[in-house]
């Protein structure tokens, strides 16, 4: 549509990578529109919000962001924005946005969003708000433009959706049961982004282990993966996430075996006591969790490893908390992603006996991080020796290699001729707080 030719747009996204991912894809329907991307939201003529439902904290984030937009919005009465993602696809999600944000001219879900430009043009026709929540997804045409945010790294939907339902978990309710992408689909995407020279090839899904189910053709993650590394050029496979009553033995052989995918696993394991992770309904227990870590630490050698915690659930005793701190000392996990336990109305764990006081679950946490930063630093003295595959970089005149976990060791200035490869770096020691390494033998994936 002619009107959009030349205007200016800003997107603004919460919540996890799916989400960093969709407002990728969100920007390459403006651009197709003829719209320049502008760094302030305040500056734009097209508004995007991509909202997160996940915790309480994301959605107070997005409505007090909104509606700061409302002056610019009063001056400039030409400006439309449209409020989309996790918050309007939940139940009464369309109606609290129509109700306190009046003066917003879009509110769509999760399963309509690839129809964003329809509706933008929609609203310019006919000077009417849109309010369109589905329950299924329509539309499934991909291949639109990606404007991708990185230049290293690039992300791959592989499955959407989620079967799992956790108690207290929203993402079941607003991205849908697990829906794979056709092999094909992933195979010839991954394929250009290789060619058009990324690093890094995140497959994403809310359970990735899962892929392959509901396609009925005997297909698994781990024959995705192994199929995957057989494409040719430069590359490594990272996924996120898995789910630890899906990760298996199989995956962990593929990554032993295949130099292309990184050595790296975000395996969220939400508590480190059993009675809790069962009213979770995360259907396994802690001895189950520590077997699939030792198998990994055993078949992946020098393997990163990061997860998720919830502190604070309905019902965590003091003991079950400490729980969860010896299995943090006990795994040495290079990332840790913290969480206070946030109520999500109408789900299972919202209603259960002995909710925990906000000031025990924020003491909690800071106890919590405090441990992780005392492991972390004693994990930086665990590098030194060992040999790490990485990809070097150079950023503002320094070069560094950069782990499959994400870990920077520093190199001497004269590898810089080996920028944007993977090579194998020995890391020597440790100055200022940061690895330093050399590199042994130049290694790739062709
Ligand atoms: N409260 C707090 N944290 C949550 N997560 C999911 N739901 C909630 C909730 N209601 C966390 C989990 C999940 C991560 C993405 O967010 O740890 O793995
Ligand atoms: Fe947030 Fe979950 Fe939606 Fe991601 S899928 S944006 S974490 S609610």
């Amino acid at each position: 549509m002619m009107y959009f030719e030349g205007k200016k747009y800003n997107v603004v996204t919460y919540g996890c990578q799916m989400n960093v991912h969709e407002s990728e894809k969100i920007s390459g329907i403006l651009q197709d529109l003829g719209m320049t991307l502008v760094n302030e939201p305040e500056l734009a003529d097209v508004v995007v919000f991509n909202t997160c439902c996940i915790r309480e904290g994301a959605e107070d984030r997005a409505f007090s962001n909104i509606a700061a937009l409302k002056k610019c919005k009063a001056k400039n009465p030409d400006m439309i924005i449209a409020v989309c993602g996790c918050m309007p696809q939940q139940k009464q999600g369309k109606y609290d946005l129509k109700k306190k944000l009046p003066f917003v001219d879009i509110v769509i879900g999760t399963h309509n969003v690839n129809m964003l430009g329809a509706y933008l043009t929609r609203v310019v026709d006919t000077k009417k708000r849109v309010y369109e929540v589905v329950d299924t997804p329509i539309d499934l045409s991909e291949n639109k433009t990606t404007i991708r945010d990185d230049k290293i790294n690039a992300y791959v939907n592989i499955i959407y959706g989620c079967n799992k339902f956790c108690t207290y978990c929203i993402v079941p309710h607003v991205r849908g049961r697990e829906r794979s992408r056709p092999y094909e689909d992933i195979k010839a995407e991954v394929k250009d982004l290789v060619s058009k020279g990324y690093r890094y090839i995140t497959l994403l899904g809310q359970n990735v282990n899962s892929y392959g189910k509901d396609l009925n053709n005997g297909m698994t993650f781990a024959s995705l993966l192994t199929k995957l590394c057989q494409i040719e050029g430069e590359f490594k496979l990272k996924f996120m996430t898995s789910h630890p009553i899906d990760f298996n033995k199989d995956i962990i052989k593929v990554m032993k075996r295949e130099p292309k995918v990184a050595k790296c696993l975000h395996l969220p394991v939400q508590s480190g006591n059993s009675d809790v992770l069962f009213r979770m309904n995360r259907h396994y227990n802690i001895r189950h969790y520590n077997k699939l870590i030792k198998a990994t630490k055993r078949g992946v050698k020098n393997v990163s490893l990061s997860t998720d915690i919830i502190v604070g659930f309905p019902g965590e005793s003091e003991k079950a908390f400490e729980d969860t701190v010896k299995l943090l000392k006990k795994v040495k996990y290079d990332q840790v992603f913290a969480f206070m336990y946030s109520k999500r109305t109408g789900k299972p764990a919202s209603i259960l006996p002995n909710q925990i006081d906000e000031s025990v679950k924020n003491k909690r946490l800071n106890k919590l991080l405090r441990e992780q930063k005392f492991i972390s630093k004693q994990m930086l003295n665990d590098c030194v020796g060992k040999t790490y595959n990485c990809l070097v970089v150079v950023h503002n005149g320094v070069t560094m290699g950069l782990t499959d976990g994400g870990r920077e060791i520093y190199l001497p200035n004269d590898s810089n001729a080996l920028e944007n490869h993977f090579v194998d770096i020995k890391v020597e020691g440790i100055r200022n707080h940061k690895l330093s390494g050399v590199i042994k033998c130049q290694k790739s994936h062709q």
